[in-house]
């Protein structure tokens, strides 16, 4: 079987558990920030070991369920925890889930993680919209003959594709006005990506500040290049968990990271509340 019938596979099932449901607007929760899944209501909860050739997580605080319902009245499909590079699994099977959210039907997605601060401005607990991305995961997910096929829109599916602006501006100005109505501000700011699982070294965070990254983290930009290829909007939002090696008086630790993530929850919740009908409305409008 191709991975793209396998892809196919994973979306009939789902759309056999999901009824009439028809989500436009998929949600990936990153560390730490999958309790966020509590403010879908009429949920559907699939775990990802249910579904055919579908990756599921090894790490603490990825708990490993599809849960489809509505957040704020629009009908969305929220992945509660990811799988990473890291954890051994291959590139195509770390994007195996966007290109499943993608056959589903999704056309925006908001992909939540958590990241190291490297902008001294940041703080802790602070949530940024990325505005671009570097990739030094060593590694593009398209490596491979291209699968046209996966195209969600017309133009969509190309081998070579513009990514100058990979987080659409729209969602971005809209996730600033939910901050907003719920009375907090976001900030901005580039993330790089690594492929961990060791966190970076001083000179390194030195090295990817002067490159100009922001923020620094071990997943998403797989997320947004393949999204991007199908014709799928991305919205990218980081938690700063912790300041990136050499700025923070402690040493990193993954349970820093998940207890951050675990504080804020409620506030990233609050602006996924608004961003879910706010982005359907949006799309809706479009030509
Ligand atoms: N580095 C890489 N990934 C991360 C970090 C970090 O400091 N914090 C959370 N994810």
């Amino acid at each position: 079987m191709t991975y793209f019938d396998q892809v196919n596979e994973a979306a009939a099932y789902l759309r056999g558990k999901l009824g009439g449901l028809a989500p436009r607007v998929g949600m990936v929760l990153g560390s730490g920030l999958g309790d966020v899944a509590e403010v879908v209501t009429e949920t559907i909860v699939v775990p990802y070991a249910e579904i055919p050739h579908f990756p599921h997580s090894t790490v603490e605080g990825h708990s490993g369920r599809l849960v489809a319902g509505r957040l704020g009245g629009a009908a969305v499909a929220v992945m509660q925890g990811r799988v990473h590079f890291y954890e051994g699994y291959a590139p195509r099977q770390v994007t195996f889930p966007m290109r499943v959210l993608g056959a589903l039907g999704i056309e925006a997605v908001v992909l939540t993680n958590a990241a190291g601060g490297i902008d001294d401005s940041y703080r802790i607990g602070q949530l940024v919209v990325i505005t671009d991305h570097i990739n030094m995961m060593g590694w593009n997910p398209l490596v491979g003959p291209n699968e046209q096929r996966f195209a969600r829109k017309a133009g969509a599916g190309l081998r070579f594709f513009d990514m100058s602006e990979a987080y659409a501006k729209w969602m971005r100005r809209l996730a600033h006005d939910a901050a907003s109505t719920e009375g907090f501000e976001l900030g901005e700011g580039v993330y790089l990506a690594v492929s961990g699982p060791s966190f970076e070294t001083p000179a390194e965070i030195r090295a990817f500040r002067g490159m100009g990254a922001t923020l620094v983290g071990m997943s998403t930009v797989p997320e947004t290049i393949v999204a991007r290829h199908m014709g799928i909007q991305v919205l990218g939002i980081s938690c700063v968990t912790n300041l990136a090696a050499g700025l923070s008086p402690t040493p990193l630790s993954h349970a820093e990271v998940f207890e951050t993530g675990r504080q804020v929850r409620w506030r990233l919740a609050r602006l996924l509340e608004q961003l879910g009908p706010g982005i359907s409305t949006l799309l809706e409008a479009e030509p």
